[in-house]
């Protein structure tokens, strides 16, 4: 097998063993794409300033995020049919998670259900909830997360619609995909895809099975969202579901601070700035640029983090440095995941945490808390 360095090294992987309809799910934005190539190539405008002779011993990243030791300050983003992308992967990626430290987080739209992934994981892992007009069914996700033991619920405020991504439209985007000749081709060429799908019982989606009976393309995932999604979202409602869970809640797609400031009115414990990966409202600004307006704002109030574009761990250094308090990562995941399964996401992992320790240490950092606005610069000051 090929030396695998860096991330675009699983990247290329993933592209060999995934059918391409699912490389298109994963990969692509919504409309034109500005928003998710902004997310990436912002991050390129922050410069590290090189500091010499500190001395660098011992080095962590350890950390806490809502209350939980973690090796780094990442948490695994919710991402849906993960199953898609390897068979079983929502069970691969948590476990790869909890054997490096750091948290998972099972989508509302996973193939392998809550209980599923609880059996086959010892640690507790965290659940994403897209609130549903039937709020019964909705309860009764939130019970089921608590009965496996899910230390935190990240409910994400972001696609109450589902924004428009032309890939998958193109693709005819299907779970399972549909046999036509060119996906029988497609797949024809990935056999190890293939064959570790046809092993596996879980090919459904496991946690609203029952509840989106004739799902089976893009198009009538859609017209489910728009009957099922509840569009008519507000912040009371939120509210309700504060109230029935207990545990650490964690607001998914904040991108302005008015709004964040009512994540902080309702008793949030976090806030993930986000705009899904650049797959929702095409057009915004990145989150990178967005996060230190936020952070200023709230970021005494609850704990700001941030996701969208990180693809290194110098990503996760720069993120620190403009405030989050940690970051969550969607592709890298699916990457390391179609890429080599379990193996992979640990892979990823640790070349991000390799990373971020190399580049906290070149800073003239031991202690991932010691990183602060003035270990950068922005391209653009560079020269002022
Ligand atoms: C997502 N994301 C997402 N978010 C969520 O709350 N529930 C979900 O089911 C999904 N599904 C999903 C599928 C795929 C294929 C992707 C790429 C993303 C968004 C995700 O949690 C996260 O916000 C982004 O992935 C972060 O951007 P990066 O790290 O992918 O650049």
């Amino acid at each position: 097998m090929s030396l695998i360095c860096e991330l675009s090294d699983l990247q290329r992987l993933y592209h060999k063993r995934v059918p391409k309809m699912f490389q298109g799910y994963c990969e692509s934005g919504s409309w034109t794409q500005q928003t998710l190539t902004l997310n990436k190539s912002d991050f390129n405008q922050i410069l590290f300033r090189q500091r010499v002779a500190r001395d660098l011993e011992p080095r962590s990243l350890r950390s806490q995020l809502v209350g939980q030791d973690v090796k780094m300050p990442l948490a695994l983003a919710p991402v849906g049919l993960l199953g898609m992308q390897h068979a079983d992967g929502e069970i691969l990626a948590a476990q790869a998670a909890e054997e490096f430290g750091i948290p998972f987080t099972l989508s509302t739209m996973s193939i392998c259900s809550i209980e599923t992934v609880a059996a086959n994981t010892q640690k507790p892992f965290w659940f994403q909830l897209y609130v549903q007009k039937d709020r019964e069914f909705t309860k009764k996700l939130i019970d089921r997360a608590k009965a496996a033991g899910c230390s935190a619920l990240v409910l994400t405020l972001d696609l109450q619609m589902i924004g428009r991504r032309h890939a998958d439209h193109r693709n005819g985007m299907t779970a399972p995909p549909r046999l036509t000749i060119p996906n029988i081709i497609d797949i024809a060429r990935r056999p190890r895809w293939a064959l570790d799908m046809l092993k596996t019982q879980n090919r459904q989606f496991g946690n609203i099975q029952g509840c989106a009976t004739g799902v089976e393309d893009m198009n009538d995932l859609m017209k489910w969202t728009a009957g099922s999604f509840d569009t008519k979202l507000s912040w009371d409602d939120i509210r309700y579901f504060r109230d029935i869970w207990q545990g650490p809640l964690i607001l998914k797609g904040i991108m302005e601070v008015e709004d964040a400031k009512e994540c902080v009115k309702l008793g949030a414990d976090a806030i993930v700035v986000s705009n899904h990966g650049g797959r929702q409202l095409d057009g915004t600004r990145s989150t990178i640029s967005t996060l230190p307006e936020i952070v200023s704002a709230v970021g005494d109030q609850l704990e700001v983090w941030l996701d969208g574009g990180i693809r290194s761990g110098q990503d996760i250094i720069r993120a620190k440095a403009l405030g989050a308090k940690g970051v969550m990562v969607g592709r890298p995941m699916v990457y390391g995941l179609g890429a080599m399964g379990k193996s992979g996401v640990s892979k990823m992992l640790q070349i991000f945490h390799e990373e971020a320790e190399l580049t906290m240490a070149f800073i003239g950092h031991r202690d991932i808390h010691q990183i602060n606005r003035d270990d950068i610069v922005f391209k653009r000051d560079a020269f002022a």
